[in-house]
């Protein structure tokens, strides 16, 4: 590429735009390009990386859905408040925030919404195309990081599997960052199957899951037997209040319980728990505790305590994700990313559940995206209009 032609821009289209999670995602991606902070946990910034062709960071434009309307400048001065984000970085930032903040569109459906299933689909698919034909993208990837849902009763879509619905109608792969159904639905099997176009998911790993498939096949390779495995997690912000709900949780715990079935082999006694602690903010603490017997029956237990700032344990790793599937999409990948199982509770596709397993897999698949040669298109026109 000559030194003149600048490099393509890819959006990042979020849905939930306004939460913690996103909006961290977008001033961390603004301080890091301004040089302000260090790449700290950003994957794609370590060596490995380097050749895979991936976006720059200052190539990312962000934009995205949410139901809510507090503008995004706001938002970063609530969780600067909260120590989420560095003092004085959303003035730092300031206009990066609010570009970010003019392309979130209203997204649904809203209290008293009156459009049907298809109205939505339609509404958001065309908002999609209009932020990649205006801003003249290579293509936008979808992610969701938006409230995790309950899970669906019966066959109706829920407000995720709509947003993915839509992803595949503009023609953009599409990550699920979060438990919800998003393109898991099976009403949407068939179509992304056909659409050609590449995603990934679900439930990003980022506290006790991650300790979970590093512990897990320790236990496992040392020949110990790991008799109970309880875990319970206090947090706030408004991932708390939304797994408040017991039906929500249930989903997200779901996906904590099969790491340790996979790695260790067998389903050992206890449970998950999630309180709401309003209090804790962003800040999550998570325990868990480990009953095994050691050689002759010898009775030991491990306890752990992870102590995390939810938004800046995902936040670089929603960057890392657009990177990479928007690259998998540029080199013409489609289907399931099964390697990118490293970044969630629950991936989709075919894959190893043990972190280190897991991290091979990842290194295997930024050389896959090495090389060049294709053809920079426009998403809107190789879209799967029509389906
Ligand atoms: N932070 C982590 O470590 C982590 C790890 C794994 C998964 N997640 C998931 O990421 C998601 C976001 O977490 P958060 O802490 O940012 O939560 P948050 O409550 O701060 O933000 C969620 C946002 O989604 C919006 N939203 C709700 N319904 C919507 C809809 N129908 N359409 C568009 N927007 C909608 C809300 O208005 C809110 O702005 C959650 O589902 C969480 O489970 C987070």
């Amino acid at each position: 590429m000559s030194a003149s032609v600048s490099p393509p821009r890819v959006g990042v289209w979020l849905i939930g735009a306004r939460g913690s999670v996103a909006t961290t995602v977008v001033a961390g991606c603004a301080a890091v390009t301004a040089g302000l902070h260090p790449p700290t946990g950003l994957i794609t910034e370590t060596p490995e990386f380097a050749d895979s062709g991936l976006p720059a960071l200052s190539s990312l434009v962000f934009g995205g859905h949410d139901t809510v309307d507090c503008p995004l400048p706001k938002r970063a001065e609530t969780l600067a408040a909260g120590g989420v984000l560095p003092h004085g970085l959303p003035t730092a930032i300031g206009a990066e925030l609010a570009a970010a903040d003019r392309e979130i569109r209203p997204g649904g459906p809203l209290p008293g919404d009156t459009r049907d299933v298809e109205e939505l689909i339609t509404a958001f698919a065309d908002d999609l195309r209009d932020f990649v034909r205006r801003q003249g993208l290579a293509r936008a990837v979808v992610m969701n990081v938006a409230s995790t849902e309950p899970a669906p009763i019966g066959a109706e879509l829920p407000a995720s599997s709509l947003y993915a619905a839509a992803a595949l109608r503009a023609g953009c792969p599409y990550v699920n960052f979060t438990p919800s159904t998003g393109l898991h639905h099976p009403a949407l099997a068939q179509a992304a199957q056909s659409s050609g176009l590449p995603y990934a998911g679900r439930d990003g790993k980022t506290g006790q899951t991650l300790l979970r498939s590093v512990l897990g096949p320790m236990f496992a390779q040392r020949a110990l037997a790991v008799r109970a495995w309880s875990g319970t997690n206090l947090l706030g912000g408004g991932d708390g209040a939304a797994l408040a709900d017991p039906a929500t949780a249930a989903a997200k715990n779901a996906g904590k319980e099969r790491v340790l079935a996979d790695t260790l082999g067998t389903t050992p006694e206890g449970e998950v728990h999630i309180d709401d602690v309003p209090a804790l903010g962003d800040w999550k603490t998570a325990w868990d505790h480990i009953a095994f017997d050691g050689f002759l029956g010898a009775r030991m237990i491990l306890q752990t305590i992870w102590q995390g700032c939810d938004s800046a344990l995902a936040a670089p790793l929603v960057l890392d994700l657009a990177r990479l599937v928007s690259r998998a999409h540029e080199r013409g990948l489609s289907g399931p990313l099964s390697e990118l199982g490293f970044y969630f509770k629950d991936p989709v596709g075919e894959g190893p559940s043990a972190l280190g397993e897991q991290y091979a897999a990842l290194v295997g698949f930024a050389q896959r995206l090495r090389g060049g040669g294709t053809v920079e298109r426009r998403a809107d026109e190789h879209s799967g209009e029509g389906r």
